[in-house]
């Protein structure tokens, strides 16, 4: 029987959401200690078919066979108890528990029967085991708080988590989307055994090194539907693409020809303690200055302060040649000062709000005069800004947490740009978006230079890095430990070498 060939078989899946089909027939199949690669666009439908094989959402159509037998679950909790978990693109851990509590999070060992105890330290026990056994130690402690882990350290949290089960079938909804170099080897690694431990893998991820690295097979989903299942042994780049966007696209990064003009924003000795030191920074009109670093090392920290999310111990902010003072991130905006921030949930996005809101939000006086809010304008104007960046919607009333993961990003960009910013910090601008819209995104950054603008760009890709910054400043430990320009910029080991420490 063909069934037994796989641990687990899909067919004929659908789904629709309020009248959208967003799933249309389509199938996958896993076989134990295969890493199957599941790619497609922004909003192609990737994470709902992870969602319904976990029991979070419930099929319209279709079948699952778990080792041959129909299962038809009726949540995570189901789908946990018979052997697949999942690593979630969208993560949302409970702010005030440890690391240690998250993890085992619903099956906490009570110490005496009957009484609500939880046995925190067989918890932290069993955690720093885990943690040890996977190489994951140096990265987290079971005793942090969840609110106090940046965003690499709570998808560490999550993968170990999704491990702690012993699944038979482990889905990584874009793992490495919020990790850099370093952790990502980790992840690597810990692939490695858990295929040699025959589990089977789904992996979600838009990049396509990874994918050849990594997958036995990939399947590609293209607007719902299924295009196909190729070894990746006999498939190619290009082929792959085609399948994904159903044509072919140009490769390579555009060239910023901006004319590089006046410092524009210069940091002077900027330190918030413990979490970076003296750093100064200095960015012209029309150019593309790239953060180069491993996670930790400070990069989004720096700006946070800059934008006013964080305070700082020290430190200047020149604009334009002016001294400003920022505490608060309205007077960022008010000085044009924009950070698109990569944790979109905490910073970005309010989730349950409509599309043209959280474009609109920190943007109303450009809608307004005398507190009389022109609406036509706004729903104009957000609207052609989302179509601007691809966004992929019915239309700008929908709320964003209908949203795909990468179409949640583009809001972010949509929101940003629409501030007409004089210096613009993009964090980790192409998280979790495609290999298409990704190249819409560095034609903007370039547009965008073009006008003058200043664009800051932290990206833990190091080819899009390379290919897209005029200059890269290095960060390691909370400290600047280089800046390269010319060719010392487009080399990968130099970058990676001042990335972890300079020596
Ligand atoms: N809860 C929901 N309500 C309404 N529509 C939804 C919901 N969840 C997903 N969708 C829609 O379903 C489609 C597929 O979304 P999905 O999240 O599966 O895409 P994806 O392939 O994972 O994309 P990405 O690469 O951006 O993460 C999208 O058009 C999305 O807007
Ligand atoms: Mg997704």
């Amino acid at each position: 029987m063909e069934g037994e060939k796989y641990i687990l078989e899909a067919t004929g899946i659908s789904k629709s959401f309020s009248g959208v089909n967003v799933l249309n027939g389509v199938e996958l199949s896993i076989k134990a200690g295969e890493l199957h690669a599941l790619m497609g666009e922004n909003g192609a439908g990737k994470s709902t078919l992870m969602k319904i094989i976990m029991g979070i959402y419930t099929k319209d159509g279709g079948k699952i066979l778990l080792e041959g037998k129909e299962v038809d679950f009726k949540s995570a909790r189901d789908a946990l108890d018979a052997g697949i978990a999942m690593i979630h693109q969208e993560l949302s851990p409970i702010p005030e528990m440890t690391v240690a509590e998250n993890v085992f999070l619903g099956r906490e060992q009570k110490k005496f029967k009957g009484m609500p105890f939880v046995d925190k330290k067989e918890l932290n026990e069993k955690t720093q085991k885990l943690l040890e056994e996977y190489e994951l130690s140096e990265f987290i402690r079971p005793n942090m708080k969840m609110k106090d882990l940046n965003i690499a350290q709570t998808q560490m949290m999550e993968i170990i988590k999704a491990i702690s089960y012993n699944s038979k079938i482990i889905i990584m909804d874009e793992p490495t989307s919020s990790l850099s170099e370093k952790e990502t080897d980790t992840l690597f690694r810990i692939i490695d055994s858990l295929k040699e431990k025959k589990v089977g893998i789904i992996y979600i991820s838009h990049r396509m090194e990874e994918v050849f690295q990594l997958a036995d097979r990939v399947s590609v989903l293209r607007d719902g539907k299924f295009i196909g299942c190729v070894r990746v042994e006999e498939a190619s780049q290009e082929e792959l693409i085609n399948m994904m966007v159903g044509r072919e696209l140009e490769g390579g990064y555009p060239k910023n020809t901006a004319k590089k003009g006046e410092v524009v924003l210069e940091l002077k000795n900027f330190t918030r303690k413990g979490v970076f030191e003296n750093v100064n920074l200095k960015v012209r009109s029309g150019e593309i200055l790239g953060m180069a670093g491993l996670v930790g090392a400070g990069r989004s920290e720096v700006m946070r302060a800059l934008v006013g999310y964080d305070k700082l111990d020290q430190g200047e902010v020149i604009l334009d040649g002016k001294k400003i003072n920022i505490k608060h991130p309205k007077d960022a905006v008010r000085n044009h000062i924009i950070m698109a921030s990569e944790d979109r949930k905490a910073l970005g996005l309010i989730l349950c709000r409509s599309i043209k809101e959280n474009i609109a939000i920190q943007n109303e006086d450009q809608f307004s005069s005398a507190s009389f809010i022109n609406k036509p304008k706004e729903k104009k104007v957000c609207d052609e800004m989302a179509k601007k960046m691809t966004t992929k919607m019915n239309g700008i009333e929908d709320t964003v947490d209908s949203l795909s993961g990468g179409n949640q990003q583009k809001v972010v960009l949509a929101k940003s740009l629409l501030s007409a910013p004089k210096v613009l910090i993009m964090d980790e601008p192409t998280r979790g978006i495609d290999v298409g819209a990704k190249a819409t995104i560095y034609n903007i950054m370039v547009d965008l230079a073009k006008q003058g603008m200043a664009i800051i760009m932290i990206s833990s890709e190091m080819p899009e890095l390379i290919g897209m910054s005029d200059r890269v400043m290095v960060m390691a430990g909370g400290k600047v430990t280089g800046e390269l320009e010319g060719s010392e910029a487009q080399s990968q080991q130099t970058i990676l070498k001042l990335a972890l420490g300079g020596n």
